[in-house]
């Protein structure tokens, strides 16, 4: 960690707190702690930004994702964990940023190892709160969360999250090579393993058409990407590590209609061998997920496949869940009543 970005850092955090993004007390603990656990993707931030302005906006979103409620702390004895085989458990799993169970409560479920869980409900449902229990951002207030059988905080919290791919709404990418970013977080990753990760995610084909491929340099002054092109990207960084687990909180999210179907193919070569969590709004995800979970305020409605949850006519899954579907056909296919047929 180089001497200016560690003033930069700690700069930031102090702005954080006197901000009240994170609180004095377990905030700065928390704070400490990334620094330490992060040390490595911290220090690539401050090797790969070249500008007091780049440094901030890279950490900032680095802190959105980590800013945890909570100290997540490491057990005295790891369970050992080289490579999960990707079971997900959730035990009867409570959560609230306040200690109250006021975001989840009583959510179980069992995902087997390799199977596609699609996550719906409005905004605030809880959705994101569910998948950040999986890496430990933040931990249960009661219940479980459960890997392989054993409880997340049962193992060391660098080897959990290697074992675990994410991709968010929006993707930080630095300005450094293509390659440099699809390697944040293994910056000792092969030629190969990049090229391996960019093919699965779609992404190798745009990047081989660019004049400099994977050593094109991206942000100011460099190769302006789509929104597509960068998701796909952040699907390459996710799976550099090859996850048994995957997560896909929304990554079409922020990318217009067009654009999403480019990422909705790099999405199923990620999801393949995996077990993958997504937060879908298109018909054509959920249609090919092995279990839809409806969360409404906290707890898990409803559960089911598409075709079960349809063939409920008063079911919320039926009723509301699937309105909140955002791009035109699948709209156009709910009109019709046509949601059954594969896109
Ligand atoms: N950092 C936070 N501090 C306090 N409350 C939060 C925080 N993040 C989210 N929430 C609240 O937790 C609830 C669940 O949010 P979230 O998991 O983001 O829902 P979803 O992803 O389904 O839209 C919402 O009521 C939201 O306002
Ligand atoms: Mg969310």
């Amino acid at each position: 960690l180089s001497q200016t970005g560690l003033v930069i850092l700690l700069a930031y955090g102090g702005w954080l707190v006197i901000q009240g993004r994170i609180p004095l007390g377990t905030g700065l603990v928390v704070f400490a702690g990334m620094l330490q656990q992060f040390a490595g993707q911290i220090a690539n931030i401050a090797n790969i930004a070249d500008s007091l302005q780049q440094s901030l906006t890279a950490a900032g979103r680095v802190f959105e994702i980590l800013d945890a409620p909570v100290e997540i702390r490491n057990p005295a004895n790891p369970v050992p964990l080289a490579r999960a085989r990707g079971e997900v458990e959730f035990r009867d799993v409570a959560f609230g940023y306040d200690g109250s169970p006021s975001v989840l409560s009583g959510v179980s479920f069992v995902a087997t190892p390799g199977s596609c869980i699609a996550l719906v409900g409005a905004t605030g449902a809880g959705k994101s709160a569910l998948l950040g229990l999986i890496p430990r951002f933040y931990d249960a207030i009661a219940g479980s969360v459960r890997i392989d059988g054993h409880d997340v905080r049962d193992y060391a919290v660098d080897a959990l999250r290697r074992n675990i791919g994410l991709v968010f709404q929006e993707s930080f990418l630095f300005r450094a090579s293509i390659a440099a970013n699809i390697a944040f977080g293994n910056p000792d990753a092969t030629a190969e393993q990049i090229e391996r990760a960019a093919r699965t995610a779609a992404a190798h084909e745009f990047i081989h058409r660019l004049p400099k491929g994977y050593d094109t340099l991206l942000g100011e002054g460099g190769a302006d990407l789509s929104g597509g092109q960068r998701q796909r990207l952040a699907i390459a960084r996710a799976l550099l590590l090859e996850p048994p687990i995957l997560i896909l909180d929304d990554p079409t999210a922020a990318i217009d209609p067009e654009t999403e179907e480019e990422i909705l193919g790099a999405m199923e070569g990620a999801m393949k061998g995996r077990t993958t969590f997504v937060v879908a709004h298109r018909l054509s995800t959920l249609r090919r997920a092995d279990h839809i979970l409806v969360l409404d305020r906290g707890r898990i409605a409803e559960r089911g496949s598409h075709r079960e949850l349809m063939a409920r006519p008063e079911g919320i899954y039926r009723r509301t869940a699937i309105l909140q579907m955002t791009d035109k056909e699948s709209r156009r296919r709910i009109e019709t009543g046509d949601t059954e047929e594969t896109a």
